[in-house]
């Protein structure tokens, strides 16, 4: 296992949408493997597969607290079949987007259809910080960013900030 780097904004590759997968091999399974050791490294509790540029329908994600037993959980081809009517806040965060962090409203429970990493279906139903994980990085695959969900104006602040940081970083 080997982690991965991890893009950050304005990479545009983060606004790409991600492809589905089409067989679940080995190579799937090593993407998968690095996938978990390039989160749990960083650390977060969520990463999709276009954030260590691989433009593919894969999640991985593991919101057990620190000290429980850990829960890896791996989401191929997720897709959302419902979404509850009642709404919950959390402040989020991103791994692509380091360091900044803002509250943001989804549905407060979801169910999700997917692929475990052996091929086979699962439906997971989520609520709580699952939920709001699992949307998170769902979005992802859409080439949507948590920060598409706040305003305007805090959006391009941070846009901004980062895209000046990544012209220092390059020289220009
Ligand atoms: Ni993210």
């Amino acid at each position: 296992m080997t982690t991965k780097p991890i893009i950050i904004i304005p990479d545009p590759l983060l606004r790409q949408v991600s492809q589905p997968i089409e067989r679940v091999d080995e190579d799937l399974s090593r993407l998968i493997d690095d996938m978990f050791e390039t989160m749990y490294d960083a650390p977060g509790i969520g990463l999709a597969a276009i954030q260590v540029a691989v433009p593919r329908r894969l999640l991985v994600i593991d919101v057990a607290r620190e000290g429980e037993p850990k829960q890896p959980l791996t989401f191929i081809n997720p897709e959302i079949i419902h979404s509850s009517d009642a709404r919950s806040t959390y402040e989020e965060g991103c791994l692509s987007i380091p360091d900044y962090y803002a509250e943001v409203e989804r549905p407060a429970a979801i169910t999700v259809r997917s692929l475990d990493r052996e091929g086979k279906e699962q439906i997971t139903e989520a609520d709580g910080l699952l939920a709001t994980c699992l949307q998170h990085e769902i979005d992802h695959l859409n080439g949507t960013l948590f920060i598409d969900h706040i305003s305007k104006l805090k959006r391009d602040m941070v846009i901004k900030k980062f895209t000046k940081a990544a012209k220092a970083r390059a020289g220009l």
